[in-house]
């Protein structure tokens, strides 16, 4: 490296390391170097990290005044859903996994979007019985499941907010009135999805004015949600259950040119859930996360017990062998994924036996070899009851945000957040789009006459990837950390809890790294050099390997003397802390 080089590199590690303090233009533009540059992001107090630079901000105000992280989530949350539309927002669903200071206790909120009473296992079939193409079955009212993004956030002030909640609903209000500028995410979104988003009229009238997308830089205003908040500051989240602004919500899934057959009663009965937090022992931590109705922390789980007998820390990043060990453990976890898991309120979920000790030993026997595996297929599980389930066959695509916090009470919260494809249904109501999270279902209700656990069924809560995780050391947060990215979210989460604990990368490190994922035998390696490098070797050992461009959005954060925070240089987030 040359001197030059050098001194700049020092300068820039000087002013982008320690505190980036909410309230503060140069700060955003600090992290954002930070980020490029893979510094990790250091605070002593508090810290939040976000997929958009005016969410992390609305959580940094909240926190600097001493919020808690609930309340520094429900400020991001909603300004997120104003400024990143096509990830998540009120008419999406989330879910929050939460480790409570004073308590030590680790609780888990799942606030799913839900299949409409009327739904049923034909929901995404034609008259035929044949499965929609994925585009017919989304875009319209009939992939809409029931909201529960605005019921999470209120139930999380609820349980362990301290700030008033019209005044955290404000900052977001006050953009949507006054306009905020277009990223270039969301400019380039818009103009990726162009003709659906045209086909509503209120929503190509939104994103594509004049009936040209949105450019980046443009400043947009969006009255109907800054009128929603409103609503809601006054009202609470009850207003998107029942009265004028739920009759709006379920007039438009119903006349939607591909209806739905979503229901105010639909609305009415809707509840967050608390679920027990789903937690494996990895090495000298405790990793935990969201337990079914996502796959999220159960398949994670697996994979960290698949690979911990292998002295992965000892073999090192640039090994192939421990590329093999984690894209072959990821199929035998993925495997067991497609079979079992799905909403346990309908299906059976054999959550003890698919962690049992025995039965992870025996799977991770099976990679005791040095070659890449064959076929590889579910397990048998010791069941915690009969369950006789078919191969599943849902589609799914990346869309999704994370957001990670730990506030100066020392709570940490991890919430990953969604409306399933980007810009969801493409159906708006009062200024924020409704989700599709229903095509997270299986199409297809049997595989060989046995029954796909995640069918749709009336009532149920749709199988996701989404992977909020907080690890604890000794009862303490270590690290809270969690991604986008359709089922790819949980290798990326896999991957960057592996290069933290056993490769001791720091958190920004960690997230930026290159991207390999094996779900389903196609080892996808991320366009990199790291890339480039690691594909041939992986082919010689038998995988078959795909170079392509692979968006995570992890944001994480590192809890140990301070707190380090890193977001994803793939998308636009940054870390404020202090
Ligand atoms: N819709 C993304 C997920 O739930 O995994």
């Amino acid at each position: 490296m040359n001197r030059l080089k050098l001194l700049f590199l020092t300068i820039l590690t000087l002013i982008t390391s320690g505190p980036l303090a909410a309230g503060d233009q140069a700060n955003r533009a600090k992290a954002l170097i930070a980020k490029q540059q893979g510094i990790a992001v250091e605070a002593q107090r508090w810290m939040i990290s976000a997929a958009n630079p005016l969410a992390v901000e609305a959580g940094a105000q909240v926190l600097a005044k001493g919020g808690s992280a609930a309340d520094a989530m429900v400020a991001a949350q909603a300004v997120l859903g104003l400024v990143e539309p096509q990830s998540s927002g009120l008419g999406g669903g989330a879910f929050l996994v939460w480790y409570d200071a004073a308590s030590g206790q680790m609780t888990t909120l799942d606030g799913r979007e839900t299949a409409p009473l009327a739904a049923t296992p034909r929901l995404f079939q034609d008259d035929n019985g044949k499965p929609l193409s994925f585009f017919e079955a989304v875009v319209g009212g009939r992939s809409v499941g029931v909201p529960a993004t605005p019921l999470l956030m209120q139930e999380a002030h609820a349980r362990w907010g301290n700030a008033s909640w019209p005044e955290l609903l404000e900052p977001a209000r006050k953009l949507a009135q006054d306009g905020f500028v277009v990223s270039e995410r969301l400019a380039r979104s818009i103009k990726l999805d162009a003709e659906r988003l045209a086909i509503a009229p209120d929503t190509a009238a939104y994103f594509l004015p004049d009936g040209q997308p949105l450019q980046a830089g443009e400043i947009l205003k969006n009255p109907g949600y800054a009128e929603t908040l409103e609503n809601m500051a006054k009202n609470g989240a009850a207003v998107f259950y029942s009265g004028p602004l739920a009759k709006k919500i379920v007039a438009r899934v119903q006349s939607a040119a591909n209806p739905g057959v979503l229901e105010l009663v639909d609305l009415a009965i809707y509840r967050i859930k608390e679920r027990p937090a789903v937690c494996v022992d990895y090495h000298a931590n405790q990793v935990c996360g969201m337990g079914p109705p996502s796959s999220g922390a159960l398949t994670v789980g697996q994979i960290l017990k698949l690979v911990e007998p292998y002295d992965l820390a000892a073999l090192g990043k640039d090994s192939a062998q421990s590329w093999r060990l984690i894209g072959d453990a990821t199929r035998l976890a993925f495997a067991d994924r497609g079979r079992y898991m799905a909403d346990m309120d309908f299906v059976p979920v054999p959550v003890r036996g698919l962690l049992d000790a025995g039965y992870l030993a025996t799977r991770s026997g099976l990679l005791g070899t040095d070659k890449a595996l064959g076929k590889v297929a579910a397990g048998q599980p010791e069941y915690d009851h009969g369950v006789l389930l078919g191969e599943d066959i849902s589609i799914e695509f990346p869309s999704t945000s994370h957001i990670s916090i730990v506030d100066s009470h020392g709570n940490a919260l991890s919430m990953t957040t969604t409306v399933e494809n980007i810009f969801g249904s493409r159906l708006m109501v009062g200024g924020f789009l409704l989700n599709n999270e229903l095509t997270d279902f299986s199409f297809t209700s049997h595989n060989n006459g046995w029954p796909i656990a995640n069918r749709v069924e009336p009532g149920k809560r749709p199988r996701s990837s989404m992977s909020p995780t907080i690890v604890l050391r000794d009862g303490k947060p270590v690290l809270v950390i969690g991604s986008p990215g359709g089922s790819r979210i949980i290798g990326f989460v896999a991957q960057t809890l592996i290069a933290h604990l056993d490769w001791g990368m720091d958190i920004q490190q960690a997230i930026s790294m290159p991207r390999l994922v094996n779900r389903f035998g196609t080892y996808e390696v991320e366009d990199s050099a790291f890339g480039t490098v690691m594909a041939p070797q992986l082919e010689a050992l038998g995988f078959k390997v795909k170079q392509k461009a692979i968006t995570s959005g992890l944001h994480g954060i590192s809890i140990g003397k301070g707190l380090k925070g890193g977001a994803d240089p793939r998308r636009e987030g940054i870390v404020l802390g202090q």
